[in-house]
């Protein structure tokens, strides 16, 4: 089975279907950097990683000149930033696709799976016409999981980096745990053994391709407040790290409410660490949950189910002598159908934009 992959990168919404690949020798030698830079003594390491890993930086590469239509050779060299974000989705890997990630899994995704199946259950529901949108999907495991109990599920991520990846995991890989990776490899700091810091990781802990043959699964690439702009379409919306990558996170909760049936339900699940906050010539509103909590109850919202202490973590390295913890929200708002209409808009007024990461004025001025 090959999972589609739709593309609405752009305002103007080209469609980048089924890409086909290729090898680019820059990128691929840059992605080798940041597996292992400063690992000369570890030559196996350097070439597991290199050949476990060539697909997925052939993958990207041919996206990237399928995007760009540049001349591969003019591609520049890598920034911090960019490095950055493929040491994270590295790790994401761990999270959503090796059995190393269970732990983290089970205390992320269950919550919301289990939610969907109690308001779903499928001896009350056709649940092969229940449709579930998870935005800001990663690695796509919380939206696999989802499509394997048999509901239309549809990822939507952003970022290059992970859709590269997702793509390459969900399309391109069949055999459990056949690939290596070496996720905490530049992790200098906290080991306690150096065998911790090389330590490999085997992945996919599941053949993703073993989803039932009449699954309803797909991945959509592009801005979730760009790309869903359809009113009444999804009967859930299942968020999970998600809300707090806004700019502004009013914003997705429009779009949340808009694009929700009457009585849709949003499950959502993770904590309040703004993105955007603290960077330099950005926008960043950044609300506490109880701002977020009134802005939902005044858009025809009704709480079902809240828990605001639910200990997770996120791409945790568990040999680590540093271990942050996520003391989470979860809950599931109902939209309640008769407010539908009658609720017109929710306007944000900000005087100040947090650029500079000090603290700003909001106005929230609601027309019910
Ligand atoms: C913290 S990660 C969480 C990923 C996954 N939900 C999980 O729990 O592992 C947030 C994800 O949202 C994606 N994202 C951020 N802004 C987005 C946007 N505007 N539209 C779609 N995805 C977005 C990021 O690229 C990232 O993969």
């Amino acid at each position: 089975m090959r999972f589609d992959f739709t593309g609405f990168m752009s305002r103007s919404r080209s469609n980048v279907r089924s890409v086909s690949f290729g090898a680019s020798p820059s990128v691929t030698r840059v992605c080798c950097q940041v597996f292992c830079p400063k690992w000369p003594r570890s030559a196996s390491v350097r070439t597991t990683t290199r050949r476990c890993c060539r697909p997925l930086f052939t993958t990207a590469s041919t996206c990237l000149r399928i995007l760009s239509m540049e001349d591969p050779r003019k591609v520049r060299p890598s920034s911090t930033f960019d490095m950055d974000k493929l040491k994270s989705t590295i790790k994401q890997f761990v999270r959503d696709w090796s059995e190393a990630g269970q732990v983290e899994r089970d205390s992320c995704y269950q919550p919301i799976i289990q939610e969907i199946q109690r308001l779903f259950p499928s001896d009350q529901y056709d649940v092969s016409k229940v449709s579930v949108l998870v935005p800001g999907a990663g690695l796509g495991r919380l939206a696999w999981e989802i499509a394997r109990l048999g509901y239309i599920c549809q990822g939507n991520e952003w970022s290059l980096f992970m859709l590269f990846s997702s793509n390459f995991v969900l399309n391109r890989c069949e055999k459990v745990n056949a690939l290596t990776l070496y996720p905490w490899i530049h992790q200098f700091s906290n080991n306690k053994k150096s065998s911790d810091q090389t330590r490999p990781v085997r992945f996919p802990d599941v053949n993703p391709q073993s989803l039932p043959l009449n699954s309803d699964f797909s991945m959509v690439a592009g801005d979730f407040v760009e790309v869903y702009t359809d009113s009444n379409s999804w009967d859930c919306v299942a968020t999970c790290f998600f809300i707090d990558t806004a700019h502004n996170v009013i914003e997705y909760l429009e779009t949340i409410w808009k694009i929700l049936k009457p009585g849709g339900v949003w499950i959502n699940l993770g904590p309040l660490l703004y993105h955007f906050e603290n960077i330099a010539n950005e926008l960043s509103v950044e609300l506490s949950y109880e701002d977020i909590r009134t802005a939902m109850v005044k858009l025809g919202f009704h709480i079902e189910v809240e828990k605001e202490s639910m200990q997770t973590t996120y791409t945790e390295n568990d040999r680590s002598m540093l271990r942050y913890v996520y003391d989470c929200v979860f809950f599931f708002f109902f939209l309640i159908p008769f407010r539908l209409k009658q609720t017109k808009t929710l306007k944000t007024a900000l005087t100040t934009p947090s650029s500079t990461g000090g603290s700003h004025c909001l106005n929230l001025t609601f027309h019910c």
